[in-house]
């Protein structure tokens, strides 16, 4: 099946016979708007903008140049073909170096047009197809980043505009766990690099003697041992793409000065050679360490760290974005669930309180080692309290019961989840009364109708 893609094109021109003569001539294979001034064309862009504006330089509002400015502010991928009456040279070329596509002069030829017209669609359906294969790679090497928290969306949107920055090295620091891993590569699959290689490096797995020549490879016969066509480093295998080094604060200071030199030039040569080799690749890197505290104790190197970190990314810890912890639990359910074979599809309320109230220490990878684990013990399909490893105990629901002078539990400031409380108790007395509702109804000070009308509302609830 083919797709037939109409390009969207919008005439702005005051001059009404050329506006109709255009109209006309390419309403039969685009989607045509005509515009009079440039102010309710830059009102139609925003509102629903087109694939090529066609935009004269002198209009009656404002000047086409501002147009131009003013409409790719706001969309930079805007195309604009720029149509000047005036013989103008300078006029034209401020217009280019404000992102017009092209220009053409006035009278307008129509065959001239067109070419530019085509010329410029074929660049959009390019970009298109560009987007679509990034998009792929995206998907397919980052099938899921999970953040609904303000605290990680402010940090994605700033990974989206560093990644666009292909050169720029970037430093990811935050906590175990957090996911700089995972926002690395992301870092890497948004960049215009995205179809070149993702190389990792993971600093703190290579012995301090080996790091250099894992780094920018040796040439034959460089020391015992060494393959005999030599072997090329993860410098060289990463060009055009991304190095990512991981642990970087693992680094030994004599690694930190080769990889110094390497960021500073670009230039490198390796083990046992004389060939200068230059190399474009950019560098993420990435620690839990704090390399301040580092840099003053003469560990790490400081001008080492203005090279990594001309970009610093800082990934909140769980305990910072709660409202993260939900979305990415119900997620790892059901990714454990189709790995296990099993059928969990919902979390009890009491285990949502208790991860949500938890100390994550270890972040993500803490939370999804503690739903693997209730996967694979709990039998579903409600993931419960022990399986989440809070026992039968409270700790985590019930806030620390602070008492008034009545003997009366104080409300915390930060509220509690009376449902939670509410299908806690009335499963424990249920339980305590060995099933029996008569006698669990009394321990809750609740009639046995009153009791049942609970239990049940809550079984609804979940079913
Ligand atoms: N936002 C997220 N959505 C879904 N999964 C995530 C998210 N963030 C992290 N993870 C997962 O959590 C685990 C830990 O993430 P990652 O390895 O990237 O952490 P890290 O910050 O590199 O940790 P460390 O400092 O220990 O190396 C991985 O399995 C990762 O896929
Ligand atoms: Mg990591």
């Amino acid at each position: 099946m083919t797709t037939v893609i109409t390009y969207a094109i919008y005439i702005v021109d005051d001059d009404q016979d050329l506006r109709e003569l255009l109209q006309i001539a390419l309403e039969n294979r685009y989607q045509v708007r005509a515009f009079p001034a440039a102010r309710p064309a830059i009102e139609a862009v925003e509102k629903d903008p087109p694939d090529l504006v066609i935009l004269d330089i002198g209009l009656p509002d404002m000047s086409g140049i501002d147009a131009l400015r003013t409409m790719r502010e706001r969309h930079p991928d805007l195309m604009v073909i720029m149509v000047t009456a005036f013989t103008d040279v300078n006029i034209a070329i401020s217009a280019m170096k404000l992102g017009a596509s092209d220009y053409i002069l006035k009278p307008i030829n129509t065959e001239a047009l067109e070419v530019s017209i085509q010329n410029v669609l074929e660049r959009i359906r390019l970009r298109k197809e560009v987007q679509l294969l990034q998009e792929k790679y995206l998907k397919e090497n980052i099938p899921c980043f999970i953040g609904e928290s303000n605290a990680i969306q402010d940090v994605m949107q700033f990974v989206d505009k560093v990644a666009k920055a292909a050169d720029t090295p970037v430093l990811i620091v935050g906590e175990t766990g957090t996911g700089k891993e995972l926002i690395a590569s992301a870092i890497h699959y948004k960049s215009p690099n995205f179809n070149g290689p993702f190389v990792t490096l993971n600093c703190s797995a290579i012995p301090k003697d080996l790091i250099e020549s894992e780094l920018f490879g040796y040439e034959k016969g460089a020391f015992t041992g060494a393959h005999a066509s030599g072997k090329k480093g993860l410098v060289e295998v990463a060009a055009n793409g991304t190095l990512f080094l991981d642990e970087v604060g693992d680094l030994s200071l004599e690694a930190q000065a080769k990889l110094l030199r390497f960021l500073e030039d670009g230039e490198f040569y390796r083990v046992g050679g004389t060939r200068k080799f230059q190399i474009r690749t950019r560098v993420v890197s990435a620690t839990n360490k704090d390399l301040d505290a580092m840099i003053e104790k003469d560990l790490f190197r400081r001008d080492l760290y203005y090279r990594l970190a001309v970009i610093k990314v800082e990934v909140p810890s769980l305990n910072e974005r709660r409202d993260d912890i939900l979305p990415i639990a119900r997620h790892f359910l059901a990714e454990f669930s189709k790995k296990h074979g099993k059928v969990f599809d919902r979390i009890e309320s009491t285990a949502e309180a208790h991860l949500k109230s938890y100390q994550w220490k270890g972040n993500i990878r803490e939370l999804r080692n503690l739903v693997e684990r209730g996967v694979l013990i709990g039998t579903g399909p409600t993931l419960t309290l022990p399986d989440v490893g809070a026992g039968r105990r409270l700790e985590g629901v019930l806030p620390a019961p602070a008492v008034d002078s009545g003997g009366m539990a104080i409300l915390p400031d930060e509220g509690i989840d009376l449902e939670a409380l509410e299908d806690h108790y009335i499963r424990e007395a249920f339980k305590r009364a060995g099933g029996n509702e008569t006698k669990a109804a009394k321990l809750l000070g609740l009639s046995y109708y009153a009791f049942r009308y609970r239990r049940k509302k809550l079984k609804d609830l979940k079913s």
